[in-house]
């Protein structure tokens, strides 16, 4: 159990311990064969990264009331594909960095070809979290989960907005090109944990489910606004990753677009807007709120 009455810092830090010990129960030891695989897929997931993913899975399940075992299995499922999109990211063909989480990209400490390959297992990786344990009274609304999370994952979710950001490199994107990317890009994986962690409670209802989408997706823009911000702002030490890629790679941001005051009030807007989103479920969304407003108040 999570104590109800932990500050946020305190109830971060117990969410993200959590999560670190069942990430560690799913992933095959260092040595099973074939160990460099494995190896480099734990390196991918442990040890590293704010866990924002899962921290929203936990307070959205605790705006429904859910039970923290369940919620475990979600939040894995989540984090597995956020570290396997950060693998592929990072990769030559795409981004191409060398530095990650505050060490070295995957494909750099491995190779290129144990980095796709781990990428593809940390993807199945969390299909196998998310479908081999009992997460719902219903066994169709833990379909409907597992629907979810594919959907968010694939082509018309993280992946589709990760090849717009591709085709769009060099390219001047209007306002809405650039809130379409960005929402898929990374906008959707933050919808997906929220709606996750609704669904280990008592099955919701879809007014209460379109709610809770609206303010998960304004959550969503606003963290990527936010990084937007910080890949320019940031340093690489604070960062664990190299700052100012984007304007090398010539992407375009809300802040090559806007600039960094308007990226900034952007992102403040979009907190309002999650906030008043949230409003409506009274004192039960207070974790939501404040991991939204850790999100947009993040400097890493
Ligand atoms: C970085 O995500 C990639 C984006 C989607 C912008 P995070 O900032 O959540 O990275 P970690 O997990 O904390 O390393
Ligand atoms: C990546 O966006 C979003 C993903 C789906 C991984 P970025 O390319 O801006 O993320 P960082 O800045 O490398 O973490
Ligand atoms: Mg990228
Ligand atoms: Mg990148
Ligand atoms: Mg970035």
């Amino acid at each position: 159990m999570i104590a109800a009455d932990l500050d946020f810092k305190g109830w971060m830090s117990a969410v993200q311990a959590r999560i670190e010990h069942v990430l560690e129960a799913c992933l095959p030891s260092n040595e099973h064969i074939p160990a460099r695989l494995h190896q480099a897929m734990r390196y991918a997931v442990l040890d590293g990264g704010k866990r924002v993913r899962p921290l929203l899975v936990f307070a959205a399940g605790e705006l429904v009331g859910a039970d923290p075992a369940r919620l475990d299995h979600a939040a894995a499922a989540v984090e597995l594909i956020h570290a396997y999109s950060l693998v592929h990211d990072d990769m030559p063909p795409m981004d191409n960095d060398v530095l990650r989480r505050g060490k070295p990209t995957v494909h750099v400490q491995y190779d290129e070809a144990t980095a796709l390959l781990a990428g593809d297992a940390l993807q199945t990786a969390a299909f196998d979290a998310l479908s081999g344990h009992v997460l719902t009274d219903d066994p169709r609304e833990q379909l409907k989960m597992i629907n979810l999370l594919a959907k968010a994952s694939g082509s018309l979710g993280m992946c589709g907005g990760q090849g717009v950001d591709l085709y769009s490199v060099g390219k001047a994107l209007n306002l809405p090109e650039l809130e379409l990317m960005h929402i898929l890009k990374t906008g959707a994986l933050i919808r997906a944990s929220v709606l996750l962690g609704a669904h280990c409670g008592t099955s919701p209802g879809a007014e209460q489910l379109a709610r809770l989408d609206h303010a998960a997706k304004c959550v969503g823009l606003a963290f990527q606004v936010v990084d937007d911000i910080l890949d320019c702002e940031a340093d690489s030490a604070t960062l664990g990753k190299t700052a100012g890629k984007d304007a090398a790679n010539d992407k375009p941001t809300y802040v090559s677009l806007l600039g960094l005051a308007a990226a900034k009030e952007k992102a403040a807007e979009l907190q309002a807007q999650a906030h008043a989103a949230l409003d409506t479920f009274g004192a039960p969304a207070s974790r939501l709120k404040q991991v939204a407003d850790f999100i947009v108040a993040r400097r890493s």
